[in-house]
C-alpha cells in the first residue's frame, strides 16, 4: 500500500523522511522517492528498498522541508519514473489513493500542452496544480496562490486521495489533503509531520491531529491551519498516542489478519472504484485484452489457482455460467499442470494468484499457454511474474496483505470476478441492463454492508469463544455458497489448527454424516435464495444427529432461528453478493476461534505467504 510522509521544520528534511519511510516499510511497496525544498526542489527515486534509495543520495542535502512516498504500483509499473514524487514544473507532489477519473483529466491536460512521462494516476494532479496555478503549460506567473490551485484541482478528483505539495516558488510551505486515504499530522517542537500512518513519525512526537476527509491543511513556520472543503478554518483536537510502534503498524489492531479483515470494507471498493456504471449497467475494464468477438466466441474457461484463490475461482465458476452461459472448468495449478486437458475450441484461462508468485499457478499457465489459449491473470502484486507472462492483467487493489491468512485478497478476487462475469455476460447478450443495473447497485453498497458486518463482530467473537475447543467443524453451503463453505473451513483449520472440513449441502448424506456428534459444531450458509429451502431441509438432517448448528443468515429471516444454535447475521444483498459478506463473517469467526486457541495468528505453523515452489 502506498505511503506518503512530509516534513516541514527546522532540521535537514532528508534523513527524516528517509527514517519515516522506513517506518512505513512494513506497508509493502516496490519503490520510493522523497523530494526536498530548498532553493529548489530536489528529486530522488528508486526502485527496490528504502535503503536503495538512501544510497542515491547525494552527503548533506539542503533544505528543511521535504516530502516522501513508498509506492505498492496500481496504475503503471514498479519503475524509477512511475515512483513519487510526480513533478510539473515547480511543483511536487505525492499520493496515496486512486484518482478513478484519471484518463479523461489526462486527456485534457495533453489537449492543453503537458507532456507525462509516466503512467500514473497522480501526475494528473501535479499537472492540474500547475494549470490552475500558472493558468496553462506555458504560464510564467501565478495567478493564484497555492491553496487555491489545491483547492481547484481537488474539486475535479474523483476517487480517493493523501497528498503533500511542495511548490518551488513557496519556499516553506506545504499543503496536505484527504479523501479516502488515511492522513495524520505530528506536531512537534517547532517541526510538523505528515504521513499516512502514525508510526513514520512516532519517534518524534507522540501528539497528532487525524485529518478528515475533504480537509486541506497548510503547514509552516511550525504550525499547521486546517480548512473544509469551502475554506473555512477548522479548529481540530490534538490526540496523544499510547500505542507503541508495533501496535501502531497494525493501526491499534492486534494482528494483521485482523486490521486486513477490516480493510475490506474499502479495499473491496478500490477494486471497483472506477470500473462499474450502475447507471447504465457495464462494467469497464480497459486493461483487458480480448475483444468482443473473441468473448462472443469464447467456448469453455479454464480457472487455474491455488487454495483460497481456487475458492474464489469456484465462485467464478458459477458467474461465468449463470450469468454469461460459458462452460467453466476450476483447477488447481498443481493438478492442471500434470494433466491431460483437452483443449478444443477457444478456450480463455483465468490465473487466479494473490501474489502472482505461486509456482503451480505459473507453471499451469504456461502449459495453457502452450496449448494455444488466451489467459488473463487476476492478482494483487503489480510487477509480479504472472503479470509478465500474460496477456492481460485485472489487478485487485487489496493492498500488500501482511497475514499468511488471505482475506481481504480473497474478496477482492470476488468483486473482480462478478465484473468479469458481468462484462462477458453483457457482451454475450446473456443479461438485461436493467438486470446488470440491479446487481451493480447492490455491488455499490457491499463497503457499507461489510462495515456493518464488522460493527457487529462482537457476536462472532462470542460464538467463536463458545466453540473454539471443538476438535472438528464442518462448513456447509450450495451453490455459490459452496465454495464460500471451503473457503470458511480451509480459513479455520490454517489459523486455529481445528480440523475442518467444507462440503456441498447437499452432499453431508452420502458419507460426512456419521461424523457428527452433538459436539461438532456445523456452519451452515443460509442466506436467501434459490436453494434457501434445500439448505433448511440440509439443517435439520445435520440437527437430526444432535450436531450444533451456527447459521450464517441475513439480517430479515426470522425463521432460521427456530432450527439451528446460533445465528451469525449479514445485511440482506442481492443473491447473488451474499457470498462476499458471508466470507467476512467466516473470516471474523476463525480469527477469534485461532485468538481463543492462543495461535500465532499471522503467522500459522508450517505455512508460507508466497509458494514460490513446487
Ligand atoms: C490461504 C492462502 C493460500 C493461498 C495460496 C495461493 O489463506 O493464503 O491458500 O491462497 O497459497 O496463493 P496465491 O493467491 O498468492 O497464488
Amino acid at each position: 500500500m502506498c505511503g506518503i510522509v512530509g516534513y516541514v521544520g527546522e532540521k535537514p528534511a532528508a534523513p527524516i523522511l528517509i527514517d519515516s519511510l522506513k517506518k512505513l516499510e512494513y506497508r509493502g511497496y516496490d519503490s520510493a522517492g522523497i523530494c526536498v525544498l530548498n532553493d529548489s526542489l530536489k528529486t530522488y527515486k528508486t526502485t527496490g528498498k528504502i535503503v536503495d534509495l538512501e544510497s542515491i543520495l547525494p552527503q548533506g542535502i539542503e533544505g528543511t522541508i521535504g516530502i516522501g512516498h513508498t509506492r505498492w504500483a496500481t496504475h503503471g509499473k514498479p519503475n524509477t519514473v512511475n515512483s513519487h514524487p510526480h513533478l510539473s514544473r515547480d511543483i511536487a507532489v505525492v499520493h496515496n489513493g486512486i484518482i478513478e477519473n484519471y484518463l479523461e483529466l489526462k486527456e485534457n491536460l495533453i489537449g492543453d500542452g503537458y507532456i507525462f512521462k509516466s503512467e500514473t494516476d497522480t501526475e494528473v494532479i501535479a499537472h492540474l496544480l500547475h494549470s490552475h496555478l500558472y493558468g496553462g503549460s506555458d504560464g510564467q506567473s501565478k495567478k493564484c496562490d497555492l491553496i487555491t490551485a489545491v483547492q481547484k484541482t481537488l474539486r475535479m478528483l474523483e476517487g480517493s486521495y493523501a497528498i503533500a505539495v511542495l511548490c518551488g516558488s513557496e519556499p516553506g510551505l506545504m499543503i496536505i489533503a484527504r479523501k479516502d486515504s488515511p492522513l495524520v499530522v505530528g506536531i512537534g517542537d517547532g517541526e510538523i509531520f505528515a504521513a499516512s500512518d502514525v508510526t513514520s513519525f512516532l519517534q518524534h512526537t507522540r501528539n497528532v491531529v487525524f485529518v478528515d476527509d475533504n480537509e486541506v491543511a497548510l503547514i509552516r513556520n511550525g504550525s499547521v491551519e486546517f480548512f473544509d472543503a469551502d475554506g473555512n478554518p477548522v479548529t481540530k483536537e490534538t490526540t496523544k498516542i499510547e500505542w507503541d510502534i508495533e501496535a501502531a503498524e497494525k493501526a491499534g489492531y492486534e494482528h494483521f489478519m485482523l486490521k486486513e479483515i477490516h480493510e475490506q470494507a474499502s479495499s473491496v471498493h478500490d477494486t471497483f472504484a472506477g470500473k462499474i456504471s450502475e447507471m447504465e449497467g457495464t462494467v469497464i475494464l480497459d486493461e483487458l485484452n480480448i475483444s468482443d468477438e473473441q468473448i462472443r466466441h469464447m467456448s469453455r474457461i479454464e480457472i487455474i489457482a491455488c487454495g483460497t484463490s481456487w475458492n474464489a475461482g469456484l465462485v467464478g465458476k458459477y458467474l461465468f455460467e449463470q450469468l454469461a452461459g460459458i462452460h467453466t472448468d476450476v483447477d488447481t495449478g498443481s493438478e492442471f499442470r500434470y494433466g491431460y486437458p483437452v483443449v478444443c475450441g477457444e478456450v480463455l484461462t483465468i490465473a487466479i494468484t494473490q501474489s502472482g508468485e505461486t509456482a503451480d499457478t505459473l507453471a499451469a499457465v504456461r502449459g495453457a499457454r502452450s496449448y494455444g489459449c488466451q489467459a488473463i491473470a487476476i492478482t494483487n502484486v503489480v510487477g509480479s511474474t504472472i503479470t509478465r507472462e500474460i496477456d492481460s492483467v485485472l489487478y485487485t487493489r487489496a493492498g500488500p496483505e501482511i497475514g499468511v491468512a488471505a482475506t481481504k485478497s480473497f474478496t477482492t478476487q470476488l468483486i473482480t470476478l462478478y465484473m468479469l462475469a458481468l462484462k462477458f455476460a453483457r457482451i454475450r447478450g446473456k443479461m438485461s441492463a436493467e438486470d446488470s443495473k440491479n446487481l451493480l447497485v447492490a455491488l455499490k453498497k457491499i463497503p457499507a454492508d461489510i462495515q456493518k458486518i464488522l460493527n457487529n463482530k462482537a457476536v462472532i467473537q462470542e460464538c467463536a469463544r463458545q466453540f473454539a475447543d471443538a476438535e472438528d467443524y464442518f462448513f456447509i453451503g450450495r451453490h455459490l455458497n459452496y465454495p464460500i463453505a471451503l473457503e470458511g473451513a480451509l480459513k479455520l483449520k490454517e489459523i486455529s489448527y481445528i480440523h475442518a472440513e467444507g462440503y456441498a449441502a447437499g452432499e453431508l448424506k452420502h458419507g460426512p454424516l456419521a461424523l457428527l456428534t452433538d459436539k461438532t459444531p456445523v456452519v451452515a450458509i443460509a442466506t436467501k435464495g434459490h436453494t434457501y429451502d434445500k439448505m433448511l431441509s440440509n439443517i435439520k438432517e445435520v440437527k437430526a444427529r444432535d450436531a450444533i448448528v451456527i447459521a450464517v443468515a441475513n439480517k430479515d429471516d426470522t425463521e432460521i432461528e427456530k432450527y439451528v444454535d446460533v445465528v451469525l447475521r449479514i445485511p440482506r444483498t442481492h443473491e447473488l453478493l451474499s457470498p462476499i459478506l458471508s466470507s467476512v463473517v467466516l473470516q471474523l469467526l476463525a480469527y477469534y476461534t485461532a485468538l481463543e486457541r492462543g495461535c500465532s495468528i499471522d503467522k500459522p505453523r508450517n505455512l508460507a505467504k508466497s509458494v514460490t515452489v513446487e
